[in-house]
């Protein structure tokens, strides 16, 4: 069955030549849930896939408040419920406070990440003065998705059965309407923790904290920090998280006159605080390397005295220019997706925890972002990393890289022409043994097509193509990042 929940109608005006709001950004309201007993399915759904696959996204409702950035528009969760050979898709925005809003309001209240200073009411994010729109991550912890925004939000919780919204936890309301948590918390499966950071425009810039298997906030610390930070990721091992001072950020001079303007500055080493997981700001040993700026890391994992973090590194950040916006936003805006700019790659850096020194190495020169390991490896060593291929397109995912970082080798699969893939998340098959043991899915838009898929390839070997394709009952815009939810946390079993 295919059955239209709800319509929230799109008010982006047709004449916003913005091109974050056209072709694969393409807003959409409607809310489906959908079964593959109704749904076109190409090859077939195994059987011993079961879970819940959830993608997050931006989409922007109302015609924006200054100038529109792919960061900005309000979060939608995509899922994909898998069980005994069926699923099941659901699409729906997180109804947060900003969204409710501006839903009642019928516009929008509040402006992006570009145009702070255009803001006339308290909001949320590092300035204090963004919606919290919830678009960037999707992460479960104890049976729960929590989606949040890259800026700093509300821990929005939500059901991944139905995608409807839940009340929010003791520790959520004790965190989030003073500093909130930056998305890219990380979960530890044998644990049940969850270790989070945020950061903001006041001292100490920074807080780290852990979350019990109980949704109750066991530790909660200042990190101190030389300045305005603008950290994206933490990595975390079984008994350290790593907190990342990286030198892109608000020219501090600028930023004491109220001006914001991002700036690399590449004479300044980036910064890595290797915390114990329930330490303080003195317990951390600050480890030095070479000027970088890094959105998301594969994984972390201790190796005797080492601590080895493995990410995409970049040494050219563009600059997105925050403040009063002049004709050259649009191009600057593109710029900031620009991949031969950008040049996002694969990267190690081993951390010595007895002599204090850092050693680093390029592990690949193909540019790719959005690093995924399957859940179960947070945080231990592990062997593969599925990396998004970037195309010529502003954000546009043309394929998967798998990264087999034991034996120096990869396997690619790319979409096809016209058509942009999601983060991917690896699903291991009931009973596997092998890291690699089960299914890679994503979601992919056919731009040719005009329709989009849920496609299932198999991670032992991703250049087979697609076991199963779910056509899915409407085109989706692109995405930021997704989660896996093994059908035994959905309900809590495993913590
Ligand atoms: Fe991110």
């Amino acid at each position: 069955m295919i059955t239209l929940e709800n319509e929230i109608k799109i008010t982006v005006r047709e004449d916003n030549d913005n091109p974050l709001l056209r072709d694969h950004f393409t807003p959409i309201g409607k809310e489906y849930t959908a079964t593959t007993d109704s749904l076109e399915v190409i090859g077939e759904i195994p059987k011993d896939l079961n879970g819940i696959y959830v993608r997050n996204g931006h989409v922007q409702v109302h015609e924006p408040i200054g100038v529109y950035h792919a960061f900005d528009g309000d979060g939608m969760l995509h899922a994909v419920h898998f069980e005994e050979g069926k699923a099941t898709y659901r699409n729906r925005f997180v109804r947060t406070t900003g969204f409710l809003a501006e839903q009642a309001a019928g516009k929008s209240l509040w402006p992006g990440i570009l145009e702070p200073h255009l803001g006339t009411r308290r909001g949320w994010g590092s300035t204090g003065l963004m919606k919290d729109n919830a678009g960037t991550d999707v992460i479960c912890h104890a049976g729960k998705l929590i989606a949040t925004m890259s800026q700093c939000s509300e821990g929005n919780r939500i059901d991944p059965r139905t995608l409807e919204p839940l009340d929010p936890d003791l520790w959520n309301t004790t965190v989030a309407p003073h500093q909130g948590i930056c998305s890219h918390f990380k979960v530890d499966n044998d644990t049940g923790e969850l270790m989070f950071f945020n950061f903001s425009e006041r001292p100490p810039y920074m807080h780290y904290g852990v979350v019990g298997s109980d949704s109750t906030l066991k530790h909660y610390t200042p990190i101190e920090l030389p300045g305005v930070r603008w950290p994206h990721d933490l990595g975390v091992t079984k008994n350290y998280s790593i907190l990342h001072d990286l030198p892109f950020i608000f020219d501090p001079e600028l930023l004491a006159k109220g001006e914001r303007k991002v700036t690399f500055f590449d004479t300044m080493p980036a910064r890595f605080g290797i915390i114990p997981r329930h330490g303080t700001n003195d317990d951390i040993q600050w480890f030095e390397a070479s000027p970088c700026f890094i959105l998301h890391l594969s994984n972390c994992y201790e190796n005797g005295d080492d601590v080895v973090m493995e990410g995409c590194i970049t040494t050219s950040p563009q600059k997105p220019q925050v403040g009063k916006q002049t004709r050259e936003t649009i191009k600057n805006i593109t710029e900031n997706f620009d991949k031969s700019l950008t040049r996002y790659r694969m990267h190690r850096w081993t951390f010595n925890l007895k002599t204090g020194k850092t050693k680093e190495e390029y592990l690949d020169d193909e540019i790719t972002e959005f690093p995924v390991v399957s859940n179960e490896y947070v945080g231990k060593q592990y062997r593969y990393s599925y990396n998004a291929i970037l195309g010529d397109r502003p954000w546009w995912i043309s394929g998967v890289k798998k990264y087999d970082l034991l034996t120096n080798s990869f396997q690619r699969y790319e979409f096809g022409e016209g058509r942009t893939g999601s983060e991917c998340q690896i699903a291991l098959r009931d009973g596997a043994v092998d890291e690699d043991d089960g299914y890679l899915i994503t979601l992919v838009t056919d731009m040719n097509a005009d329709r989009s898929e849920c496609v299932i390839l198999d991670a032992k070997d991703i250049t087979r193509g697609p076991i199963a394709t779910i056509v899915l009952p409407l085109r989706i815009p692109n995405g930021a990042h997704a989660c896996w939810v093994e059908a035994d946390r959905i309900d809590g079993e495993r913590v």
